[in-house]
């Protein structure tokens, strides 16, 4: 019956995970994932989490019954006023249908179906390069996947032109899936200045915009900043979707706790698309999970909590930002050939860092540094005790 079956090619990012699993090397750094690692190289708790997880122990109302199909009302709401802004006019004209969904991934996976049955648009832009996973989750969406420039290889930067131009030629109607922030794999992002002029692109072609935002708060520490793109689209009037996961920014990973959000035209056309969305997630997968959407919305209704998650959030993100500045630094003492000023300028989770697939497979091979063979390298997978020797494995595989 299943003999027919042909073995698909791992995901990069899985490959790396097991690579990495695999080696016994005493040395061996993870640069591969994009999951938070603390100072000491673990998972890393957050504080609020922890109390929240203790108060809903404690709560002797609590039950297991299964959420309805749009999820956890509350953590609905709450994540929705976090994204946007509790004063932001869509939420005020209740046009904001929001919707729980089993991670980041599953958000996009609600998406897609969304777009297949009630959008039908013929193309989506993706840009070039993107995460993996976008692939496989909107080649659900019946539309045709298609490119628009992003990285310039000899800036190490945005390719703004060449973005603005593809945006240009895109037939009306087209969605166009943008990072809101950290983009993945680059960890560039346009200015506000250039968004500005993405935007006003979109609205003049009628593109339809669909933001994954899985790093919102977790790439600056700054929730304004992060969704400066989604709530300036909001205010140029554009109808669109957003996608939100609450791994990183409350290290919820293995919780699969994501959401999505349409912002509509008008409260009648909210009604139907939430109504819509949730009979996606009814035949996808019933309803997202109640734990997770708990301790979210706990601690985003408790204020001294919240304060406790956006602080530790702050410095989680400084973390990151410091380990930038060390590469840089150890680069530079080592006299590495080129110019790293982009470690330090690009944002969030990941580093591209520009090194060819041949200089990776040095990185992985004889350094034994687990990175994606396309020069992404998870920043967080960096400590004070490690940099140095991530540096000079660097400096080595530029003679390749
Ligand atoms: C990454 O890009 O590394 C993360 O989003 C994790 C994953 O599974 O892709």
């Amino acid at each position: 019956k299943f003999s027919h079956l042909v073995a698909e090619p791992l995901d990069p990012i899985n490959l790396v995970i097991i690579n990495f699993a695999k080696n016994t090397d005493p040395k061996k750094v993870m640069l591969g994932v994009g999951a938070y690692r603390n100072e000491e190289l673990q998972p890393h708790i957050f504080n609020a989490v922890k109390e929240a997880e203790k108060r809903l122990i404690e709560d002797e109302n609590a039950t297991y019954e299964e959420l309805p199909p749009e999820g956890h009302a509350e953590f609905n709401e709450l994540v929705t006023e976090l994204l946007l802004g509790k004063n932001n006019p869509a939420i005020l004209e209740n046009r904001v249908a929001s919707v729980q969904c089993l991670g980041g991934t599953g958000s996009l996976r609600v998406g897609a179906e969304f777009i297949k049955e009630n959008i039908k648009s013929e193309f989506i832009y993706f840009p070039d390069p993107t995460w993996p996973n976008h692939y496989n989750v909107f080649g659900f969406s019946g539309a045709e996947i298609k490119h628009y420039h992003y990285w310039n290889s000899e800036l190490k930067g945005l390719d703004l032109e060449g973005f603005l131009r593809d945006l240009n030629e895109m037939p009306t109607g087209s969605i166009v899936l943008l990072h809101a922030c950290a983009h993945n794999p680059t960890g560039v992002d346009p200015t506000q200045e250039d968004w500005e002029r993405i935007i006003d692109v979109i609205c003049q072609r009628d593109l339809m915009p669909y933001f994954d935002a899985p790093y919102i708060g977790f790439a600056s520490g700054d929730f304004d900043r992060d969704t400066y793109a989604i709530k300036r689209c909001i205010e140029r009037g554009l109808q669109f979707l957003i996608s939100l996961s609450f791994g990183k920014n409350f290290g919820l990973y293995g919780d699969r706790i994501g959401s999505i959000h349409a912002i509509c035209q008008d409260q009648e056309t909210k009604e139907k698309v939430q109504c819509a969305l949730g009979s996606i997630t009814k035949s996808m997968f019933g309803s997202g999970s109640a734990h997770g959407a708990r301790i979210v919305a706990t601690i985003l209704k408790d204020p001294e909590l919240r304060e406790n998650w956006l602080n530790e959030l702050i410095s989680v993100s400084q973390r990151m930002q410091n380990m930038r500045k060390l590469l840089y630094d150890e680069l530079v003492r080592l006299e590495a050939p080129g110019n790293w000023l982009h470690i330090k300028t690009q944002i969030g989770m990941f580093c591209y860092t520009g090194l060819t697939p041949q200089q990776c497979e040095n990185m992985i091979e004889k350094w034994h540094c687990f990175m994606l063979k396309n020069g992404r390298m998870a920043i967080c997978g960096l400590n004070t005790k490690n940099v140095g020797y991530v540096a000079q494995a660097f400096r080595d595989s530029l003679n390749f």
